[in-house]
């Protein structure tokens, strides 16, 4: 195992814990993976992962956890990008039902740790049927990167917290370049993804959202509401929460409260919500409206060129693309904060393990 002692050492130094370490390490991490991936104006992948991507007619994204939420954003990344079909799979249920697949499927796994038994299974499901995998892994000697035809790695470092932060931003990263290359956009991702790391940066030196957090998330629940792409970051940020504050949370696609759940909104219930684009924007606010005429306690997560003055936490622009590696940043800390003030064990929070080897 390599172990980057500069940025990814597994002493937590100034540090009260783990996970915020690996919070505020994120724009290193974005930078190392565009050195990593970006060798002058050739990129570190594979001719072979290429071509088999380029020849099937759907991706079959398998994950779990965190890294499925990433997965979440990879589908949307190769739809945009690549025009390929892309679904993404919860990968116990995979395991044990097989979707109906298409001629030519492509299987990618997603893991931080290479070591997700339920991803294991599938690994030796799709063997079994002859078809190509390809995982993208933070550790690349683990079982997965090994059993893989091909593997990506994440070049997050050493990620300790149970709470997984770095690596789901070192996945979507991925996935932008894997995406990006395969595409005929050519987005400047040097560029673009450097702009990610400087947003996430200027986020961490100038806001301070403890108290926030304080005076916002003070009940049982809460909702994070968001469309489209925000959406699936919605997803993460409920995760995030709910698995060290044990707040009970949940990630809704902003137009689909309504359907039933707004029922649960009652005096004080916090709704986050995000809204990272032009499009969006007036539905989004719009439906926080019809949470707040039912007493609920609002905060609202933005990007400059969307946001208005009165929105909690404003981030700096990045390519639309890549709002998730921004826009997660500060749920992360609400997480953190959250299980903080409630003195929760942040880097061991109860009944979870960082990886699980049992299906
Ligand atoms: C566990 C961890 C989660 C993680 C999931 C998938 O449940 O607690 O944080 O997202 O496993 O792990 P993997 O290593 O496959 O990404």
């Amino acid at each position: 195992l390599e172990i980057d002692l500069d940025e990814s050492s597994t002493d937590m130094g100034e540090y009260q814990h783990y996970m915020i370490k690996e919070i505020y390490e994120q724009p290193s991490v974005v930078r190392r993976i565009v050195q990593n991936y970006f060798n002058h104006d050739k990129i570190n992948i594979s001719a072979d992962i290429l071509k088999d991507i380029k020849a099937s007619d759907r991706i079959y994204i398998l994950a779990a956890g965190t890294s499925m939420h990433a997965g979440y954003v990879g589908k949307y990344l190769f739809e945009e990008l690549t025009h390929i079909p892309a679904e993404v799979h919860i990968a116990s249920e995979f395991a044990y039902h097989t979707p109906l697949l298409t001629a030519k499927p492509f299987f990618l796994m997603i893991s931080q740790s290479g070591e997700t038994a339920d991803l294991r299974a599938c690994l030796l499901k799709t063997q079994k049927l002859n078809y190509k995998t390809l995982t993208i892994t933070n550790v690349k000697t683990s079982t997965l990167a090994r059993e893989s035809n091909y593997f990506l790695e994440l070049f997050a470092g050493p990620e300790i917290a149970v709470a997984s932060t770095k690596a789901y931003v070192a996945q979507v990263a991925v996935l932008s370049i894997l995406c990006n290359t395969l595409s005929d956009q050519n987005i400047d991702l040097i560029k673009e993804l450097t702009k990610v790391a400087l947003s996430i940066e200027n986020f961490l030196a100038t806001q301070d959202i403890s108290s926030l957090v304080h005076d916002k998330i003070t009940k049982r629940n809460c909702f994070y509401i968001g469309r489209t792409i925000d959406y699936y970051t919605s997803l993460e940020a409920a995760l995030k929460l709910k698995e060290i504050s044990y707040i009970q949370t949940e990630g809704f696609a902003a137009g689909e409260l309504k359907h039933g759940t707004i029922a649960l909104i009652e005096e004080g219930t916090p709704v986050i919500a995000l809204i990272s684009s032009k499009e969006i924007s007036k539905n989004t606010r719009s439906n926080l409206n019809e949470v707040i005429s039912r007493g609920a306690t609002t905060m609202i997560i933005s990007l400059a060129n969307t946001s208005q003055e009165s929105d909690d936490i404003i981030l700096k622009d990045v390519h639309p693309l890549l709002t998730p590696m921004v826009m997660v940043v500060p749920t992360q800390l609400i997480a953190y904060y959250a299980a903080l003030e409630r003195g929760n064990d942040i880097d061991k929070p109860r009944n979870l393990a960082k990886s699980v080897t049992v299906e």
